[in-house]
């Protein structure tokens, strides 16, 4: 059995890995923290009768554990994650701290400096479906945010055959079910004002999730600056969907861009590409690890694919799960279905 901690396991994203690793076959949760509520339990936050006792993050006993998985802000995930390296300890961060390869980038789009840049070139960006390789190696695992990840795996067949038009751009329209927030209420994510509502927010290049979606378009050999990324929040607790629209840099039939899409993802577990004339939905992956895509051509040049995941599953806590199977030389789906 490996020994695990999670941090910030009253969190959505936390609570989700909770869940999953109760019943991973391979995994022994050792410890799990909360600030606000060390010295109670998961079953007093939660409708649920397990017996998880709760502590504060600094108590974490990391000589017991071999991983940790981060599921905290962004900022706070800091100190746990150094800690936990400095303790020779496995990281798996569900947070934005160690996604971004440049600590003044990091510090221009989250208000704050990075306490750890010396970490941030040991860190594999865990897309897993891009990163298998590098993230069988490594100790310090970035988990991608779950907006990232639904328009990535939506360009990354475009990307890796250099298949996109680079003076147009690239449109992502996508929406998130109101959990993608965090469990904390705001006046944002509050019942009256999402309620049969639909919200765009941070629409263009403003959207802190930009920074990471264009460093990776970039390392993938396209434009990133292209990227024109507008969110919405609906009012469903849990899901997310993006429907992305690209010009492409040669015609394509809908046979070939189909045929591109199926090749890519043949191998990979955790990628649906639905059958030629259907669309991708949120209900495809809720309650799952799965990302489910589809392709349209509307023109030979024009293409638009809607990518679909659950924010809790693909987009955060399965992922990151994913990652610690292959990290751990384990099958990839172990737990996941
Ligand atoms: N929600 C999503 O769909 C999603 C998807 C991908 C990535 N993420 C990322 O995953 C991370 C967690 O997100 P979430 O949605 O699970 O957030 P959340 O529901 O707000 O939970 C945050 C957790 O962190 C703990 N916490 C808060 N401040 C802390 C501090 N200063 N020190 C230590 N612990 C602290 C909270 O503990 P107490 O409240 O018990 O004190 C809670 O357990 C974030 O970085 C987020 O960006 C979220």
């Amino acid at each position: 059995m490996i020994n695990i901690g999670i941090f910030g396991a009253t969190g959505y994203t936390g609570f989700e890995t909770v869940k999953l690793m109760r019943k991973h076959p391979a995994v022994q949760l050792v410890f799990a923290t909360s600030e606000s509520s060390a010295g109670g339990n998961l079953h007093d936050l939660y409708p649920v009768d397990w017996d998880i006792p709760l502590i504060a993050a600094a108590d974490a006993p990391l000589d017991k554990v071999e991983a940790v998985f981060c599921c905290l802000p962004h900022g706070a995930s800091m100190p746990a994650v150094i800690a936990a390296r400095q303790a020779n300890v496995r990281v798996i961060d569900l947070s934005a701290d160690f996604r971004l390869n440049d600590s003044q980038i990091y510090q221009k789009w989250y208000g704050l400096p990075h306490a750890s840049p010396d970490l941030l070139p040991t860190s594999v960006y865990g897309l897993t479906e891009i990163y298998r390789t590098k993230i069988k190696e490594t100790n310090l695992l970035a988990n991608p945010g779950c907006y990232p990840t639904t328009i990535l795996l939506a360009l990354y067949p475009l990307l890796q055959a250099n298949l996109l038009e680079p003076s147009a751009p690239i449109i992502a329209d996508s929406k998130s079910g109101i959990s993608g927030a965090g469990r904390k209420a705001t006046l944002k994510t509050h019942f009256v004002e999402v309620n049969e509502n639909l919200s765009p927010y941070n629409i263009g290049q403003t959207h802190r999730h930009v920074a990471e979606i264009v460093q990776l378009i970039n390392e993938l050999g396209g434009v990133g600056d292209a990227l024109i990324f507008s969110p919405h929040l609906v009012p469903i607790s849990r899901g997310m969907l993006s429907t992305v629209y690209v010009s492409l840099n040669r015609d394509f039939t809908a046979e070939t861009v189909q045929q591109l899409y199926t090749a890519t993802y043949a191998a990979q577990p955790m990628v649906w590409v639905l059958p030629s004339g259907q669309l991708a939905t949120m209900a495809h992956t809720q309650h799952t690890n799965l990302a489910a895509l589809s392709v349209t051509l509307v023109k030979p040049r024009q293409l638009v694919i809607c990518s679909t995941i659950d924010n809790l599953g693909k987009g955060a806590a399965g992922q990151a799960i994913q990652n610690f199977n292959v990290m751990f030389g384990l099958t990839e789906d172990l737990g996941l279905v």
